[in-house]
């Protein structure tokens, strides 16, 4: 009975090669439809404001501030233009307490401002900026924003676990300001970007390449450098560079072809944000584990699968975790013993038998294979909409994709599977001109070089 359960649940969330293509040809129209106008698409095809990425000539001391991943990050980087690259950078990791996630907007951005004046307190001498000089910083803030310039923007909702109702609609630089202000720190906020403009502007620096970013860790979206006559929504000026990054918020992507199931259902309509980010839900880290979870509650209710008794553990929403879900996956050992640890440290689960493990590593390859498969044909879909899928005669242009989050960097076979699905979805031609790479924890950096080309300071003497 347990295995007919997973057998019908595989079915489900079959991701054949047809299927993958249809969803990529719909990410191409979703894409299509959110530029021409606002409110066009369930993608919102954020306009950033961001006309230019680094060139390599950025220099100065910046700090930057990532918020929105698994930590909040701050950063103090020390930039030397072409040839010296990023002299140096410093940085601290600070977890947020989970109150702070679903409480107000103040408490947030209070706590955010003083974690800053803490680092700023450790500031090493050569960093300190000469008498009337403003420190400047860049803002990653991986969230929906609508920006009304590259240093202000309004919150349209909140996505993975925070859900603050008064931040919503309000300009998150003026939150922080606000913030800093009531602390006396005097610091300026010279570029509020989202992380998957912050990990393509990182990218760019070490690589022109560079032409799009996605990010896979707690949530998952993406980034591109579209043409800007190409943004019918778009009524300012064309830049010179004729460039315009978008912030897709492909998390936000939905289409009659993604593969939901009941499990799936149940896990959105039970979220903090019911009915949004469906294919985040299929695809982060966040959700997987939980998918997971699902699942096996499933499997213990209807099929007696540990037992006469449900295992109270396992009704805990988010107890499995996904990097839990990745080393039961990846457990290599002949009587998967890790897969029988963790089923006992987490869900108290013990006694499992071999043919029980194999079942749950089972479950585990389904749900993630759904993902990197989806998370494939999505980046197919952002290079369907650029042209760079097929290789044009007497062209061989490479495209560089920069990958970045938790679940990319960790969660190999997730990895190996993405990596698989787009050459194969591109064909051999295609797929030499296309480069996954690995920008590590390139946001922060990113961030604090799109703050150096939009400092107030630029083309000031020193
Ligand atoms: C980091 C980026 O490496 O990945 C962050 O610098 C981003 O900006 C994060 O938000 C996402 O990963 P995770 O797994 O922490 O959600
Ligand atoms: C969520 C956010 C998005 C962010 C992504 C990855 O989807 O809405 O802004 O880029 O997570 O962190």
């Amino acid at each position: 009975r347990a295995v007919a359960i997973l057998k019908e649940f595989e079915e489900k969330c079959g991701t054949p090669i047809l299927k993958l293509r249809q969803v990529a040809d719909a990410m191409d129209v979703e894409m299509h439809a959110g530029l021409a106008s606002e409110g066009g698409s369930k993608l919102n095809m954020l306009i950033s404001f961001v006309d230019n990425l680094p060139t390599g000539d950025e220099e100065g001391l910046y700090y930057a501030l990532d918020l929105g991943g698994t930590n909040f990050r701050v950063l103090r980087v020390h930039l030397g233009g072409k040839d010296n690259g990023v002299i140096g950078q410093e940085f601290e990791e600070v977890s947020i307490p989970p109150h702070l996630m679903t409480g107000s907007s103040d408490a947030l951005f209070d706590f955010i401002a003083a974690a800053l004046a803490k680092f700023v307190g450790s500031e090493p001498e050569g960093f300190h900026p000469p008498p009337g000089r403003q420190r400047e910083l860049g803002f990653t803030f991986s969230f929906p924003v609508r920006q009304t310039s590259i240093a202000s923007g309004t919150l349209i909702k909140w996505t993975k676990g925070f859900n603050i109702e008064d931040a919503v609609g309000e300009d998150v630089v003026g939150e922080l300001t606000k913030s800093l202000e009531k602390i006396g720190l005097d610091m300026r906020v010279a570029a509020l970007v989202n992380d998957t403009i912050g990990t393509l502007a990182g990218g760019r620096f070490y690589n022109q390449d560079v032409i799009a970013a996605v990010i896979l860790g707690t949530g998952t979206n993406a980034a591109y450098v579209e043409r800007a006559h190409a943004i019918p929504k778009w009524h300012g000026l064309i830049p010179k560079s004729g460039d315009m990054v978008i912030n897709m918020e492909w998390g936000n992507f939905r289409s009659s072809h993604l593969p939901l199931t009941e499990y799936d259902q149940a896990l959105d309509a039970e979220s903090l944000n019911p009915g949004e980010q469906i294919f985040e839900k299929l695809i982060s880290g966040m959700y997987l584990g939980e998918i997971v979870r699902r699942a096996l509650l499933r499997m213990a209710e209807e099929a007696d699968f540990f037992g006469d008794t449900v295992p109270p553990k396992l009704k805990v929403p988010f107890i499995l975790r996904t990097p839990d879900m990745s080393a039961m996956h990846h457990d290599t050992t002949s009587d998967l013993r890790v897969v029988g640890n963790k089923l006992k440290d987490i869900l108290e689960i013990s006694n499992t038998s071999l043919k029980m493990r194999k079942i749950v590593v089972e479950l585990c390859d389904i749900v993630a294979t759904r993902g990197a498969r989806l998370a494939a044909a999505g980046i197919l879909g952002i290079l369907k909409k650029i042209g760079r899928d097929t290789v044009k005669v007497g062209e061989k242009q490479n495209s560089v994709i920069a990958l970045d989050g938790g679940l990319f960097e960790h969660y190999t076979k997730f990895r190996v599977c993405l990596e698989s699905t787009l050459k194969e979805l591109l064909g051999d031609e295609a797929a030499e001109t296309i480069v996954i790479e690995h920008a590590n924890d390139g946001s922060g950096i990113g961030a604090a070089l799109l703050a150096a080309s939009h400092s107030q300071y630029l083309g000031v003497e020193e």
